[in-house]
């Protein structure tokens, strides 16, 4: 057995992206500094990046071009995600220009083309501009607004306007929809990029080459191999600065719609025909539609929400969310879901989908565990075996990246004995260890026009429809029990329940 990955290198040699502008607003902010510019280096190092390629920054924050290359060369030293080579960081930092204003005046927009134009001639970079909304959520259809009234996402003359927009997209169905009504009269959905970290994860991406790049699993994954599917977002961490967004937020709007509605649809979808954007995303939209709507009488059975108390997590007290900065004392936010989802489709019938999301879990982790039926036990009929193992493939997503597979094994000796043991593929032992901040592909992506990886309108309406009986039932029935599970534990009791009812249980990770 070879340990070299096979590359199709050569054939597939990644090509550096178009001639273009980053226009960043919410420039001064923290997604800028920690991910974006970092990852913008990362692409630079890898050739990825047109040698005519610049980066405009819009916030309010007053600041010159200047000030804002200093700013950003200190934030690098921080956040970059390897050693800054001298030259190739001057590259970039020549190409770093900022303009000040508010993001609701069309002055703003003004001073944005002017410096544009000036960009353009500068670097070459053909008039293709991509705008990334770093923004609170709050701006987002204004500024979309005002970048058609200034004539920026006009698309003239083989010249390309695209636009990614973070989440939330919405905080509920409508919104969602309202969002997307706004910003059309603007783009066409083509020019729209809705972001989700999740799928810059080479893990999350993998799952698609996993299912479909190997002809040995996709028979298997149906209805009449699986007996259910268990996906955990876990997380160790409270909310940290961010109280004052999560209590309009809560586990379930945060983590839901988008980051566990990509685990669900990549793992359950049919092979696309092809993988171009809108054949692979037809199929995940698919999944979304075929997610049995919840009665409320199914939100009460089917789903569970948690806040965490104080606690201790690795041998630390820890306090719980109520007391954390920016929440209310007497908060009704969940910060800990667990869910049971059911797919009405042929490949899925009967088979549940089991999701738990939470804040200040034990552990920093999120996976996918597909449980295999087990097989039948008449062999063993008459041999003191007690259990048969059941077959097990979990894909990690993080911390540590990889996919193992559980089976049974005789355990050497006189007697037959069963024992459990594991196969197991890790990223960074194959591949060897990566640095990167997740956000290289999405905007490589973006910037070759690619938007596979990037949510379409009914995609993110399909995600708010699925919640949107839960969060229906939930804000009509406050919560009694909270809070109602410590910190550094795996959530709520009826977590547990959940999945007893049915005969089940979570696994426990690290098992
Ligand atoms: C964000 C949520 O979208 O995803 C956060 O708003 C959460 O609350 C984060 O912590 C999790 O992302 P990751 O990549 O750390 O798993």
């Amino acid at each position: 057995m070879t340990n070299k990955p096979t590359s199709a290198a050569g054939e597939n040699a990644v090509r550096p992206a178009d001639p273009c502008v980053m226009v960043i607003f919410g420039a001064a902010g923290d997604l800028t500094k920690r991910k974006l510019i970092p990852a913008l280096y990362n692409l630079a190092k890898g050739d990825l990046l047109s040698r005519e390629f610049a980066v405009v920054g819009v916030a309010r924050a007053d600041m010159s071009t200047d000030d804002f290359r200093k700013k950003i060369a200190s934030d690098m030293q921080e956040f970059a995600t390897s050693k800054i080579d001298s030259d190739l960081w001057e590259w970039l930092e020549r190409r770093l220009y900022y303009v000040s204003g508010n993001f609701n005046e069309p002055a703003t927009y003004q001073k944005l083309q002017t410096a544009l134009a000036g960009v353009d001639e500068a670097h070459g970079v053909h008039g293709n501009y991509f705008f990334y909304l770093a923004t609170a959520p709050d701006y987002f259809a204004d500024i979309v607004t005002q970048l058609g009234t200034a004539g920026l996402a006009r698309e003239e003359a083989g010249q390309w306007r695209r636009v990614i927009i973070e989440k939330p997209f919405g905080r509920d169905l409508d919104s969602a929809k309202l969002l997307n009504r706004q910003i059309k009269e603007t783009l066409e959905e083509r020019q729209i990029y809705r972001i989700d970290h999740y799928l810059g994860k080479e893990t999350v991406q993998n799952i698609l080459i996993f299912r479909f790049g190997n002809g040995i699993f996709e028979p298997i994954w149906n209805r009449r191999y699986i007996d259910h599917v268990q996906i955990t977002a876990a997380e160790k961490v409270g909310v940290e600065q961010r109280g004052g967004y999560y209590e309009t937020s809560g586990a379930l709007r945060d983590m839901a719609p988008n980051h566990l509605s990509q685990l669900i649809t990549l793992t359950a979808m049919e092979p696309p025909i092809s993988f171009a954007a809108n054949e692979v995303r037809d199929e995940q939209a698919k999944i979304l539609h075929a997610i049995q709507p919840l009665t409320p009488e199914d939100v009460l059975s089917k789903t569970v929400r948690g806040q965490y108390g104080e606690g201790e997590i690795g041998g630390e007290r820890v306090p719980g969310y109520r007391v954390e900065q920016n929440v209310s004392a007497s908060s009704s936010t969940e910060t800990f879901v667990a869910l049971k989802l059911m797919i009405d489709n042929w490949r899925w019938a009967d088979v549940p989908f089991y999701l738990r999301t939470g804040k200040r879990l034990p552990q920093r982790v999120t996976e996918i565990a597909i449980q295999f039926k087990r097989a039948p036990f008449v062999l063993f009929r008459n041999t003191p075996i007690e259990r048969l193992t059941q077959n097990r493939l979990v894909i990690h997503i993080q911390p540590d990246e990889g996919i193992t597979l559980r089976f049974g094994a005789k355990v050497p000796g006189p007697v037959v004995q069963l024992g459990a043991v594991e196969m197991k593929f890790d990223y960074a032992d194959y591949f060897g260890a990566t640095s990167s901040t997740g956000y290289e592909r999405l905007l490589y992506d973006c910037m070759a026009g690619d938007a596979t990886l990037f949510q379409r309108a009914d995609m993110v309406e399909a995600g708010w429809s699925v919640i949107a009986p839960i969060l229906d039932v939930w804000q009509a029935l406050a919560p009694r029990t909270f809070p109602n599970y410590a910190a550094g534990s795996w959530g709520p009791r009826e977590a547990d329940e959940l999945l007893e009812r049915d005969g089940r249980r979570w696994r426990s990770i690290g098992e």
